[in-house]
């Protein structure tokens, strides 16, 4: 799918950009134009009317950071995520990123909330249970003592932003019994944080906070099962 090559880049492009002095609405413009270069629009902005292109949330904002006047610091944990359509087909794909000077903290988290996904990808396969990617970001949480946060999830995606199935969670559940099958398509994005796991939305109605304040990473990618390992929609 062209499309989640063009998210895979925009994410990359924007990281490649990031500078501590820069605000995130800088940092967006330069995702939007990158979306528009190459005919995709973006996903939130059709879906949801999104104030912004792309998502950019930092330090204790877990997802769906509002773009705008806030400056990135040196120190920063910046979390990109993407989400476009080009022809009708949608990908979703996100990272955080360090800004120097990085912390042993921070490099311990985005390393383990990374390992989550790998372990995730490594366990879908067309027959597994939905409930394999939660189970793998849980061994990842309980090995490291680090918190999942539950509330936010992976979720179908191809023709729509969010479709079937509509929540992938990222912990164990008897309830995520759907059995994957070959062609389908969804996100697998593990949240990892240092605290509770709990979140709340911020006052601009978007932003979704740690309700202790505390650091969270996500990595996601778009994914299709197949019978043996899955294909990295989004990878760059
Ligand atoms: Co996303
Ligand atoms: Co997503």
């Amino acid at each position: 799918m062209a499309i989640g090559r063009i998210v895979g880049e925009t994410v990359r492009q924007m990281a490649a950009a990031m500078q501590p002095g820069m605000t995130t609405r800088d940092l967006d413009e330069i995702g939007a134009a990158y979306l528009k270069q190459h005919g995709a629009r973006s996903a939130p902005i059709l879906t949801y009317k999104y104030p912004g292109s792309t998502c950019i949330s930092i330090n204790d904002e877990a997802a769906h950071g509002v773009p705008g006047k806030r400056v990135i610091q040196a120190g920063d944990l910046v979390n990109i995520d993407v989400s476009a359509e080009l022809d009708g087909y949608f990908a979703d794909t996100g990272a955080s990123f360090p800004v120097p000077p990085v912390t042993p903290e921070m490099t311990f988290l985005c390393e383990c909330t990374q390992m989550a996904l790998d372990l995730a990808l490594d366990a879908v396969t067309a027959g597994e249970r939905l409930s394999v990617i939660g189970r793998a970001v849980e061994s990842v949480a309980q090995r490291s003592g680090l918190r999942i946060i539950r509330d936010l999830g992976g979720h179908g995606v191809g023709r729509a932003l969010h479709e079937d199935p509509r929540n992938v969670p990222n912990y164990f559940t008897n309830r995520a019994k759907e059995r994957l099958e070959e062609g389908m398509v969804l996100t697998i994005e593990p949240f990892l944080t240092y605290g509770s796991g709990r979140i709340y939305t911020a006052k601009d109605g978007w932003t979704l906070k740690t309700t202790d304040g505390m650091l969270a990473a996500q990595y996601e990618h778009t994914v299709v099962i197949t019978k043996g390992k899955p294909i990295l929609v989004t990878a760059v």
